[in-house]
Order: structure tokens, then sequence, then C-alpha cells
């Protein structure tokens, strides 16, 4: 299959208007797209990861007014995160509407929405015309794609069309809230923190680590690259410094803080943002360049900490 590399809108919307799949940018990570209410469109997206069928999508709008397409119901507490948060790095979870095909929602009956804030991307899903079902467009557990070169680096061939834009703003998917019941949780933390969600409601929780998994996402091995990833606390002396003296060409270090130690690649980050931004984009450079062990410095989990830390113990588990 050849594919299609554009920056033209109106152009990638026509693969998605044909009932077929194509990648675009959003400001946390880009997306793998179909149309939501296309259930064979839909299933192309699965098959392309190689994703889990009871692994929700979410559904992308360009226009508030389109959640009550999607949505039985808006709780109360939706309405107050919509307002606040949408448009942006925020996904709301509600009982869906029949109009959506259950492969979307992986048989749930409850759906993902969420309305990024990139131009790009809503100017794409207003030239679809439709609500757009979109996974991260990364294969099943590689590290989510912040740069149409990483979509290309897992899809080139194997998808008709990647709609070329800005590299990923935040570099971290959205932080996703089941809204369902009348106490908000927290199902995947993200760049917009649980410190700002409290704002408005200052019992939302963080979903338990244990027992019933209710964001079917969160039990899959992800956003691992290759490379082994060790998590390295601050302040502590990396546990096995011999490996880097011994091959620092095939060890990777990234964090805040600076490390004495050799490394074939150091990426220092200016701030948690940065981090936050930095983080896959430096995992699959780790793995273009053959490393085999990337220790990353641990942060307290608070603000996009929270978020880092919950990416980095899932990729070095
Ligand atoms: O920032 C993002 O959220 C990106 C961009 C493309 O929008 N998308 C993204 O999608 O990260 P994905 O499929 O890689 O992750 C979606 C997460 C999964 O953990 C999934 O299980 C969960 O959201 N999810 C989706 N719908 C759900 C539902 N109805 N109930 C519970 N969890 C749901
Ligand atoms: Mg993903």
């Amino acid at each position: 299959m050849k594919t299609l590399i554009t920056n033209s809108v109106s152009k990638a919307a026509s693969f998605i208007k044909r009932g077929d799949v194509c990648a675009f940018p959003t400001e946390t990570v880009y997306g793998l797209g179909a149309n939501a209410y296309d259930e064979n469109a839909v299933k192309k997206i699965f098959k392309s990861k190689g994703r889990p069928a009871d692994n929700p999508l979410i559904v992308h709008i360009a226009n508030k007014n389109d959640i009550k397409l999607l949505a039985r119901e808006i709780t109360t507490i939706a309405k107050k995160i919509i307002t606040k948060f949408f448009p942006g790095a925020v996904s709301v979870i509600l009982k869906k509407n029949e109009v959506i095909p259950n492969v979307v929602t992986g048989g749930l009956d409850t759906i993902a929405i969420r309305m990024p804030s990139s131009k790009t991307a809503r100017a794409f899903i207003k030239a679809c015309g439709v609500p757009i079902a979109a996974p991260s467009a990364n294969v099943s557990g590689s590290p989510s794609p912040t740069d149409f070169i990483h979509v290309l680096q897992d899809f080139r061939g194997k998808i008709p069309c990647v709609l070329m834009g800005e590299k990923a703003k935040h570099g971290l998917e959205s932080t996703v809230i089941d809204c369902t019941s009348e106490i908000p949780v927290i199902l995947r933390p993200g760049v917009v923190t649980i410190e700002q969600l409290r704002k408005i409601d200052k019992r939302i929780r963080l979903a338990a680590r244990r027992g019933k998994v209710k964001s079917p996402g969160t039990k899959y091995k992800h956003y691992s690259p290759r490379a082994n990833v060790k998590l390295q606390m601050p302040n502590v002396k990396l546990k096995n410094p011999q490996l880097a003296i011994r091959n620092p060409q095939l060890t990777a270090y990234i964090g805040l803080k600076n490390v004495k130690e050799n490394f074939g690649l150091k990426k220092i980050c200016r701030s948690e943002s940065d981090y936050a931004r930095s983080l896959f984009a430096f995992f699959r450079l780790c793995d273009s360049l053959g490393i085999k062990t990337i220790y990353c410095q641990s942060l307290p989990e608070k603000g996009i900490g929270l978020a880092i830390m919950n990416r980095l113990k899932k990729a070095s588990r």
C-alpha cells in the first residue's frame, strides 16, 4: 500500500470519507482516525495497530455541540469539566448513544469523547464531517507518536494517509476521566493534572491500581521502546554504573537532573513539560540507535510528574 503524506486537510479527509483510516496530528500525540459511525472503517484501525478488540477508542469532535450526538446523558460534573477543559488534553467518559457501533467502545456502553485544541486536528475533523474514532497512531505497545515521522516508522506502507502537522505540543496522551458517576475517576493521568481537576470537584480521585480494570487499555503493556527502561530515583547513584562505563554507547539517560555518568545519549529536560514532550520521541530515538538500556529519572507523583511516572512505570515493567 502506498502511504500518502500530505499537509492538505481536505485530501486527508477524503480518505475518511471513503471509509479508510488516516493519521492526524493533535496537541497530545498523533492519532489514527476513522469515521466513528462506520464499523468497517473502525475495524481497520484495530487491524492496523494490532490492537485487542476490547480496548475502546476515544472519539474526537471539533464542536462541543457534537457531544450530544455521542452521549446519552451529560452528567453535571462532565458539563463542568467540558466547560473548563474542552478543547484540550482531556477525554471525558459518558454513557454512549446507540448510533456509535460497539467496535468503537470495545463492547462497553460508555464512550470517551475528546475535543482537541490543535487547530489542524479540528480542521481535519471538521473537513471529515463526522466524529473521528482514534487511538494513538502507533503499533500496539510501542511509544505514542509525537511527530509524523514516528507514524511513518510504524505505518509506512500499512495505512493510506498521514496528515503531516506540527510536533505534539504536550507529547503525552490525554487525561481520561470517567464522568458516568457522581464522583469522577481519573483512569489515565495526563498533562491536565489531578490538581487542576480538583479545582472543579475536590472529590475527583485516581483509579485504584488494583482491582477491576475500568479502562481496558491500562491493563496492556504500553509505551515501550525495544530497549530496557529503568527507573532511577533522583539523587540516587545509578544501580549499575559499570554498565554505563563498559558500554556507554548502548545506554541512555533522560531526566531533569544532569548526571555525571557517561551515556551514548543524554537528554536533560528543562522542565517537567519538556520531559513529558520529549519522552516518547527519546524512546524512539534510542531504539533507532540500538540503545539497550534507558535510565529515566523518577519524579514525585504530582502535577505532570504523575503522568510521566504512569508512562515510565508501564514502559519499565
Ligand atoms: O491524547 C489522546 O488521548 C490520544 C489522541 C490521539 O487523542 N489518544 C489516545 O488513544 O491516547 P488510545 O486509544 O491510545 O488510549 C485511549 C485510552 C485507552 O486506555 C482506553 O482503554 C481508554 O482510553 N478508553 C477509551 N474509551 C474508554 C471507555 N469507554 N471506558 C474506559 N476507558 C476508555
Ligand atoms: Mg495508545
